[in-house]
């Protein structure tokens, strides 16, 4: 099978999760094309679909929104799967003893739960280098006033996402026999 595995990252950790996705569904035996979201790329040559964004602020950035809106009737009847990367730091629970994983689900997860009825949709852990941050971002960093601020660090759970791709690779079905010889 032809699989696409496109992501919108600001600074890289997203690319990198994605990167590492497309590793795995390869060594799976599947045919896969890692493209960062852009008005050129196209959804019709792909049999299947993994889609992932950083979030920032409590959503996806603005490429991967733009993907699935322009190419969301081809989507919609092919299988996808969505992930997100977000939380950083080495807890897994928020103050108040929530899944961190939970409570950073980015807000257009349950749009596009609906619109595309995703196998499956993970939010895995992301990274932040303060170094790479733009001016808003390093702004942002600091809010809300009296927070304390995002943790620096790379927290991407890599066993998780291979897991992950793992599963995604054995429920697409196996590579096409079609020029196999007879
Ligand atoms: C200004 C700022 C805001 C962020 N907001 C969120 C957020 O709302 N939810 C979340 O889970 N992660 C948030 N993060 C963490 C990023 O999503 C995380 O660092 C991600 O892995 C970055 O991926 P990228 O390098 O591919 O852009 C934020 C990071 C920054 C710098």
């Amino acid at each position: 099978m032809s699989v696409l595995v496109v992501y919108g990252s600001r600074y890289g950790a997203t690319r990198g999760i994605a990167e590492r996705i497309g590793e795995t569904l390869r060594a799976c035996g599947h045919e896969v094309d890692v493209r960062e979201a852009s008005p050129v790329l196209t959804a019709t040559a792909y049999d299947a679909f993994v889609i992932g964004s950083a979030a920032y602020r409590g959503s996806w950035l603005e490429g991967p929104v733009d993907f699935v809106m322009r190419h969301v009737d081809v989507l919609a009847e092919r299988p996808v799967w969505l992930f997100s990367s977000g939380p950083l730091g080495t807890s897994t629970t928020d103050d108040e003893g929530n899944p961190l994983v939970d409570v950073t689900r980015p807000r257009q997860f349950d749009e596009l739960e609906e619109a595309l009825l995703p196998r499956d949709m993970r939010v895995f852990f992301g990274a932040l280098d303060p170094a790479r941050l733009d001016f808003r971002d390093r702004m942002a960093r600091r809010l809300p006033a009296g927070r304390r601020l995002l943790p620096a660090g790379d927290f991407r759970d890599w066993g998780a996402v291979d897991a992950w791709a793992r599963d995604i690779g054995a429920h697409i079905p196996g590579p096409a026999t079609k020029g196999t010889p007879s």
